[in-house]
């Protein structure tokens, strides 16, 4: 039975004794040990106190321990089990079932084989070979040992984050390729805002974004690789990296991960599920459509921008996205030019 705040409590006869507090006998009737704990701080010290504890804890002690009402912990609790914890209501109070461990996880109703691995390499070497035999699935590690990114850059790929790759197999020409980074870059946005609550959005060509005031940091980045004959894709292999609950230490000052910016860690399990959903749904998108979609979603477009490209720098204002899946920009000669890889740079805000 749920337990709400207005102070009803469940069937009597299976209320049973109150449980003891977490943290070696503290009394959750003695002052509260945390005060004027910010908002954001009191979800994750709701999980630490729940995830000590292999008994349940009621909405009464959770709040002395805290400092705050029981409608305060109930509404925290909701938060909670919306952003895919799997706190359990029970009639001597709240228990948390699982732990964030990905690969003891589940992931039969997912309309893709899933390969979960505590280390691999890359996911993005795994997903070839299963791409060479021709499966479609998604491969997740815990860690990876050697992840990369765009322009053969290393990804640090520590324990928390989400790393995987999607092997997609579709009949399509090589030309239209370009618009599986979008649909991908347009799903981890989507999927993280749906869960978390944190506005994400997109950057061009494969990043995905959430601003801090003026400032615009990295949370996800999307890596695309093709494998085809002639001019028909044979699979692709979608790498995704999403600073999840990693910690932040080790990224550049540019980045972030939605650990540090809600107080508390995400459930990787209901990240990656939302995902997957809303990806293949896009995949079902015409190309043009899904372009469609990335500029509701893009942080690039009408900024004036810096490409970076082996032959050289450009400026100019990106006005648009091709029907080609190329960036259009408009430099300050007023000539037009479709950029198709590089490094993009956005002009700091004002
Ligand atoms: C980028 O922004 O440069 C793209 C980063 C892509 C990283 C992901 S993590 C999962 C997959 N495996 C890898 O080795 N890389 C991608």
């Amino acid at each position: 039975m749920e337990e709400c705040p207005s102070g009803r409590r469940g069937p009597t006869r299976n209320r049973l004794r109150e449980v003891t507090p977490p943290f070696g006998g503290s009394n959750p009737s003695s002052s509260a040990f945390i005060v004027n704990m910010k908002k954001k701080n009191r979800k994750l010290a709701i999980l630490q106190i729940l995830e000590a504890s292999k008994e349940p804890i009621s909405g009464e002690n959770l709040g002395k321990l805290l400092g705050i009402s029981r409608t305060a912990v109930w509404k925290n609790i909701q938060q909670l089990k919306k952003a895919g914890y799997n706190i359990v209501s029970t009639p001597r109070g709240y228990l948390l079932m699982s732990s964030d461990e990905l690969c003891k996880e589940s992931f039969e109703d997912l309309p893709v084989k899933v390969f979960c691995f505590d280390s691999l390499d890359s996911t993005m070497s795994f997903a070839r070979k299963l791409g060479e035999e021709g499966e479609e699935a998604l491969v997740i590690a815990e860690t990876q040992t050697q992840g990369r990114g765009r322009l053969s850059r290393d990804w640090k790929s520590p324990k928390g984050g989400l790393w995987m790759s999607f092997v997609i197999k579709k009949r399509m020409s090589l030309k239209d390729a370009f618009f599986l980074t979008y649909a991908a870059s347009i799903a981890t946005a989507e999927a993280v805002t749906q869960v978390t609550e944190i506005p994400a959005f997109v950057k061009w060509p494969n990043d995905v974004l959430v601003k801090e005031g003026k400032k615009e940091k990295k949370l996800a980045g999307i890596l695309l690789e093709l494998s085809a004959e002639v001019d028909e894709l044979k699979y692709a292999v979608i790498g995704i990296g999403i600073n999840a609950n990693n910690p932040i230490s080790h990224l550049e000052p540019g980045a972030t991960s939605i650990k540090e910016l809600k107080g508390f860690p995400v459930n990787r399990y209901t990240l990656v599920k939302t995902l997957v959903n809303i990806l293949f749904d896009l995949l079902k998108l015409s190309p043009v459509e899904v372009v469609k979609l990335w500029k509701k979603k893009s942080l690039t477009l009408g900024r004036s921008v810096k490409i970076i490209q082996p032959q050289g720098e450009l400026i100019g204002i990106a006005i648009d996205i091709a029907d080609d899946g190329a960036l259009v920009l408009q430099t300050p000669e007023m000539e037009i030019k479709k950029i198709y890889s590089g490094d993009c740079i956005h002009a700091t805000l004002i």
